[in-house]
């Protein structure tokens, strides 16, 4: 895909890696999930993509769902500032909760949702990120699954954006500005 000018892409993550580790953790969650019953919560919008190759990884019954979460919009760097956009269509009383997110930066959005979904009634919430970049993080957070540990820059792809552009490249790149 061209990159918009100004901008630069370079392959950090091929679409074949990120498919090979998909599937790792897909096995990994059927193992752990057995009998158990698991409700997926992608963080929209950018677990979108990761989520929708994760649950066809994982070979159990299981049911989706969303939830929306203030972005960084047009910025590159974290206001600290969550704020629910969209909640959850279903209770998860009764459930285990997988949180499915893109990436971990700082933690605070994943910390929030941590929060929010115990006091739900849960049987239990464990966090999924394909990307993690633990240079940056502010609160401590317990990531259960990760794809990746990656450095502290800004990546676009497979369903990550800046400024809602490159959601749809199939490799996880680097945005680089000239
Ligand atoms: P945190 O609250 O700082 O951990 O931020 C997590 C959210 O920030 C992710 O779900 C992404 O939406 C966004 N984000 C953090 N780093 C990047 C990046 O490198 N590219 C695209 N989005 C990012």
């Amino acid at each position: 895909m061209q990159a918009q000018s100004g901008e630069r892409l370079e392959v950090l993550l091929s679409a074949k890696e990120v498919a090979t580790r998909v599937e790792q953790l897909g096995r990994r969650i059927t193992m752990d999930y057995q009998g158990r019953p698991l409700i997926l919560i992608g963080i929209l919008k950018g677990s979108f993509v990761f989520l929708a190759d994760l649950c066809r990884a994982i070979d159990l019954p299981l049911a989706v769902d969303f939830l929306a979460l203030s972005s960084y919009g047009a910025a590159t760097r974290s206001s600290g500032i969550v704020r629910i956009l969209k909640d959850l269509d279903h209770a998860v009383e009764g459930l285990h909760v997988l949180v499915v997110e893109d990436i971990v930066d700082t933690g605070l959005t994943l910390n929030y949702i941590f929060g929010h979904l115990r006091a739900r009634g849960a049987l239990s919430v464990k966090m999924c990120s394909l990307l993690d970049k633990p240079s940056r993080r502010q609160v401590a957070v317990p990531l259960h699954y990760k794809g990746f540990e990656i450095p502290d820059e800004f990546v676009v792809g497979y369903g990550l954006d800046v400024d809602e552009r490159y959601r749809n490249l199939p490799d996880v790149c680097r945005l680089i500005r000239s």
